[in-house]
């Protein structure tokens, strides 16, 4: 999985990546445990992908593989719209479909609060599948450490899950 998108290089995580990873995961998430779906992961064991921009590491995404589908566990872009975040969307797809057999599903799950994550998603062709009403009670037994409200002060409740059809291009306005 390695790309050049523009000046915008993506290249696959190694196991060598790991402490820096999971650095950045605690920066960002507060920790490196993420809960979807009532399943627990340590993102930074995970495979994903890092996107390097002008020598500096500019977005990370962890996913997780089960059966013919995958699923993102973790997107971040640390330099906000240039096309990383995009690009790393774009490298999983592409790896989802080149795969032999190609995987049939690339889904993930945010949380209501989130709603420049639920714009950019669908922005970039992503559906809403459905949503878990409440499931973050559920979630915040495995991780006590999701806290109540999220971004603006909104109460973090559901799972929203979101599905890419792996079909159509990945819509963007890049
Ligand atoms: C959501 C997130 C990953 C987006 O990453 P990003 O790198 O900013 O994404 P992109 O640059 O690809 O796209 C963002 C915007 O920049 C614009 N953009 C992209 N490339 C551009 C370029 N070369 N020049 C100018 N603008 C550009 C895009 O059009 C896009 O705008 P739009 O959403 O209105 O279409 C990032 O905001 C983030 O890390 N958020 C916090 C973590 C999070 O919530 N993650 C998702 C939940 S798991």
């Amino acid at each position: 999985m390695t790309e050049l998108i523009s000046e915008i290089e993506i290249r696959a995580l190694t196991v060598d990546d790991r402490n820096w990873v999971a650095l950045r995961l605690e920066q960002n998430w507060g920790s490196t445990r993420v809960v979807s779906r009532g399943c627990l992961y340590y993102a930074h064991t995970l495979p994903g992908c890092v996107a390097m921009h002008e020598d500096q590491i500019a977005g990370l995404l962890t996913y997780n593989i089960d059966g013919d589908a995958i699923e993102v566990i973790t997107l971040n872009s640390f330099k906000p719209g240039l096309g990383v975040g995009t690009s790393l969307l774009e490298a999983v797809r592409k790896a989802a479909l080149d795969a032999e057999p190609a995987f049939r599903r690339l889904w993930l799950i945010t949380t209501n609060d989130n709603l420049p994550a639920l714009r950019f998603y669908q922005k970039r062709g992503f559906e809403i599948a459905t949503f878990h009403r409440n499931s973050v009670a559920e979630a915040r037994k495995l991780k006590p450490e999701i806290p109540l409200f999220g971004l603006e002060g909104i109460p973090i409740r559901d799972e929203i899950e979101l599905e890419l059809p792996l079909n159509k291009a990945l819509k963007s306005e890049m």
